[in-house]
């Protein structure tokens, strides 16, 4: 496995990959890898002959109230872990080789599907990603490139992006990893105090809950939503959002139709913490 940090060494050693013939899959990752990260890792090289991982915690998609700072940063044992799953390059940039030190002329604006949900919520989080992700197709032009289900908005921005500036790209979305307790797995997990832990996993309770409610019939879940939303926050959970979305717009949905698949979410803070989680359910 190589590491390497600049755009110029990356080039080549991709370049040097695709003369080989080699396909290419790329996951790209904010580093604090954990087996949610790994999952992707192993579902990439089922997806091409060779891997590529990026570690770069990306400034842009990070609020000024938000925790940049004390972002996990663990990058020996993320170089362990990638070296462990046969990744053949990884990437880890700073922000000088991302961004330059130059003014700015041009920015990405989202006009839909970040309206609701963590778009919704961080403003400027999705323009960010975009931004970044958008960089990186471009310097490392991988063939698919593998996403998580656990944020399943940022999936499907990326998708459209990727449909709308054409990018040659297949993107892959894998299945969310959780913990024993059904706790999804992310690398703010860390900031969880050993109390908070013990209910963390009520989040995915609650959506399980909601989905069976909906497989059993019922279309308009809005009251129940509340419920279990008053539930969450008499657990000690400060409610974001718990809603029913469409997959297609990303909107929030009143009334579910059989036929139309839509995104069971639901965001919470559990201390300074947040916690994000969804279930897919296609009626
Ligand atoms: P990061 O949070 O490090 O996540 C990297 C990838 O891992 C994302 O595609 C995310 O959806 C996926 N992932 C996170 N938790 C997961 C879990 N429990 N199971 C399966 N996959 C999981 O997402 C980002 O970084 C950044 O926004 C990035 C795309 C790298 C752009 O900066």
């Amino acid at each position: 496995m190589k590491q390497v940090a600049t755009i110029d060494e990356i080039r080549n050693e991709i370049t040097e990959l695709k003369a080989q013939g080699k396909t290419v899959a790329f996951v790209p990752t904010m580093g604090a890898l954990h087996k949610g990260h790994l999952s992707l890792i192993r579902l990439a090289r089922e997806k091409a002959d060779e891997v590529v991982v990026s570690i770069y915690v990306n400034p842009e998609q990070f609020g000024p109230n938000e925790d940049f700072d004390e972002y996990p940063r663990q990058m020996e044992d993320d170089l362990k872990a990638c070296e462990n799953e046969g990744v053949a390059l990884v990437f880890t940039p700073n922000n000088e080789i991302i961004y330059g030190s130059g003014e700015k002329y041009f920015s990405i604006q989202i006009d839909h599907l970040n309206e609701y949900m963590d778009g919704g919520s961080r403003t400027g989080f999705f323009e960010g990603i975009v931004l970044v992700v958008n960089k990186l197709f471009n310097i490392i032009k991988p063939d698919v490139a593998i996403f998580g289900q656990k944020d399943i908005q940022q999936f499907q921005i990326l998708s459209t992006m990727v449909e709308e500036f054409n990018h040659d790209i297949e993107l892959v979305a894998g299945p969310i990893a959780r913990a024993n307790d059904g706790l999804a797995l992310s690398s703010r997990n860390a900031y969880i105090s050993e109390q908070d832990r013990k209910i963390a996993p009520s989040l995915f309770r609650a959506l399980q809950y909601v989905e069976k409610q909906i497989r059993d019939g019922v279309m308009e879940p809005k009251l129940l939503l509340q419920h279990q939303q008053d539930e969450l926050e008499a657990k000690g959970f400060k409610n974001d959002y718990l809603n029913v979305f469409s997959m297609k717009t990303m909107e929030p949905v009143d009334k579910l139709e059989s036929g139309k698949s839509y995104i069971l979410a639901g965001a919470v803070y559990l201390g300074k913490t947040r916690l994000i989680d969804n279930i897919i359910l296609d009626l």
